[in-house]
């Protein structure tokens, strides 16, 4: 199983229109688009991904979202598609505990602490001063990207709780969902060496 956390700073903890992600839902085109480079291959869907999604804008933050390869159902690859699933979740009643909106996408509320916690499992953080991905071996890898707002360095201190390791892609400061691809691309090779 490979993961994904993308911290959406803005992103809303409320249903929002599908016709303004980048404003009134808080750069969820960003969160979108992650989803989509986690989880979409050709005509076909990576299987062994999960995706979580910390929404951390207004107006009842924070929350968690997470898409399952293994179950998901209804997202196609595009934008719209991934923030119809995200808005269908957030019209559930969210708790303490993970609770399925539709088929493989649950929502809980809880930050990244909380997701952290319940995961417990060794970080590789993504940023851009880390130490270079290649040649690197991942097993079951959780990653850590920010969104447009980077890391804060309240939740760097949180990844600090655990075994971890700073990692980069490359030389440039990329998009989110840029890094994703690169990663998987990483990971790909690896595993049909
Ligand atoms: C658009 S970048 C963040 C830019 C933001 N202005 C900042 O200064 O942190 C979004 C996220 O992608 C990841 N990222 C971007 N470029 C990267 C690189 N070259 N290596 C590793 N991670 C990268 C980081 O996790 C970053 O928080």
């Amino acid at each position: 199983m490979k993961s994904f956390i993308i911290i959406g700073h803005k992103a809303a903890t409320a249903p929002f229109s599908l016709n303004d992600l980048p404003g009134a839902a808080g750069r969820m085109d960003i969160l979108c688009r992650c989803v989509n480079a986690a989880l979409f291959l050709s005509h076909d869907l990576r299987r062994d991904v999960r995706v979580y999604l910390v929404l951390k804008g207004e107006p009842a933050p924070p929350k968690l979202i997470c898409f399952d390869g293994s179950g998901v159902r209804y997202l196609n690859p595009d934008e719209r598609s991934a923030a119809s699933l995200i808005r269908k979740a957030l019209e559930k009643n969210a708790q303490g505990f993970w609770t399925e909106s539709t088929p493989g996408v649950s929502v809980r509320k809880g930050g990244l602490g909380d997701l952290l916690s319940e995961l417990n499992r060794k970080i590789t953080y993504l940023r851009e001063d880390g130490g270079d991905v290649r040649g690197r071996s991942f097993e079951e890898p959780l990653f850590v990207l920010g969104d447009h707002l980077g890391v804060t360095d309240d939740e760097e201190k949180s990844i600090e709780k655990y075994e971890n390791e700073v990692v980069s892609v490359g030389p440039l400061s990329l998009h989110a969902d840029h890094c994703i691809v690169l990663l998987h691309n990483e990971m790909d090779r690896q595993e049909n060496a």
